[in-house]
């Protein structure tokens, strides 16, 4: 395989410069019309690398001042064929026991975490009757999760929403102190402050509240909120938007029933049921055979949210008559998104989702 061994006819710096020049020249060359195996054995070869040959012979002639400059040079040109080798993503270490025929490394895309996944097929059945997306900061402050929406302070309706408040806040006023939302209600409020009616919104995000974690259970959980402020809208708006959305999400065949409950923020609230998707209504353990199961709270907006929201707008030198409760009625709704992501896929486990076991993961692939 390797052709004749070159001559060198002096050791003096000039002809050794000379000389391996032409040899990284022909190194060049070689690697252009060699693949990569080739061009190694062909340079580094234990028996009959050129290398090899090529540094035996010249060191061998060479006197004894000359073998340094010599082994300097063959150094160098060594790192070439080497470099040349790399940059071809080759290492030269590694090659002997390339094994090409292991199975190669699978890259798995990635999909969309199941909750995720859940939340936008939500979001996006609102998407279709001409809602648009609102966001909020998780880090809220008292008067948007609780005040605005008719909690009073030291009201018993806020024991139901424990959460962690942000320490250090003693000296300040009450409506500015920092928790964590404890639901997504509170973009509610600063939509419409920032917003005049008409509005259709929905508002996807994480909500924290002090509960111990169980099978269906978590203190930290995802929400999808409604809002809809216009003239001349009813509960009927309500009972249609809902009863679409509960059919669009489980399909058509699911019926929906209303509950009479209580939300600060609404009035009339209500509890919405839909019939159960396991039975299709006739009682199972799922719906520990009552034949409906429950999902979601809603209501129509209670007109001392609106009052709220006209004081804050008056605060900030905003239109004062843009929720006027005489002319202006709304409805809102919001549902656990881990519930109908356990309901749609039939997990029994809350803590699956946060569990990050790919086992679990890759079902949703
Ligand atoms: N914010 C309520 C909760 O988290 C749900 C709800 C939203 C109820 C909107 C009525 C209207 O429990």
């Amino acid at each position: 395989m390797n052709e004749t061994i070159p001559y060198l006819p002096a050791f003096d710096d000039a002809t050794l410069d000379a000389s391996f020049a032409v040899l990284a020249r022909e190194v060049a060359a070689t690697r252009a019309d060699h693949d990569a195996e080739s061009f190694r054995l062909l340079w580094l070869g234990r028996k009959q690398g050129r290398l090899k040959l090529i540094s035996e012979a010249w060191l061998k002639a060479a006197p004894a001042e000359a073998r340094k400059p010599l082994g300097m040079r063959f150094n160098s040109l060594k790192q070439q064929i080497e470099g040349a080798l790399e940059a071809a993503g080759t290492s030269v270490q590694a090659l002997p026991s390339l094994d090409i025929t292991l199975p190669g490394t699978i890259r798995a895309a990635g999909i969309a975490h199941p909750l995720l996944a859940t939340m936008d097929r939500i979001v996006e059945v609102f998407h279709h009757l001409g809602y648009s997306t609102s966001l909020g900061p998780q880090v809220e402050s008292d008067f948007y999760n609780f005040e605005a929406l008719n909690f009073p302070e030291n009201h018993p309706a806020r024991d139901t929403q424990d959460t962690l408040q942000i320490a250090g806040q003693q000296s300040r006023p009450s409506r500015d102190r920092l928790l964590m939302r404890t639901h997504t209600s509170p973009v509610q409020i600063r939509t419409m402050v920032a917003q005049a009616p008409p509005l259709r919104i929905v508002i996807p995000g994480k909500v924290h509240r002090n509960d111990a974690a169980d099978a269906t259970h978590s203190p930290i959980f995802h929400q999808v909120e409604g809002l809809c402020v216009d003239t001349n809208i009813t509960f009927s708006d309500l009972k249609g938007t809902l009863d679409h959305a509960m059919r669009a999400l489980f399909g058509s065949a699911v019926k929906t029933r209303f509950f009479p409950s209580f939300f600060p923020f609404t009035e009339p609230s209500a509890d919405v049921q839909i019939s159960c998707i396991f039975c299709g209504g006739s009682g199972c353990r799922k719906c520990k055979h009552s034949g409906w199961i429950e999902l979601l709270g809603c209501g129509m907006v209670d007109p001392a949210v609106f009052a709220a929201v006209t004081e804050e707008r008056r605060r900030l030198g905003l239109d004062t008559d843009a929720y006027d409760p005489a002319r202006i009625t709304g409805f809102a709704f919001g549902m656990g998104v881990e519930r109908i992501a356990m309901i749609l896929h039939g997990v029994s486990d809350i803590g699956h989702f946060y569990s990050g076991d790919m086992r679990f993961l890759e079902q949703f692939a």
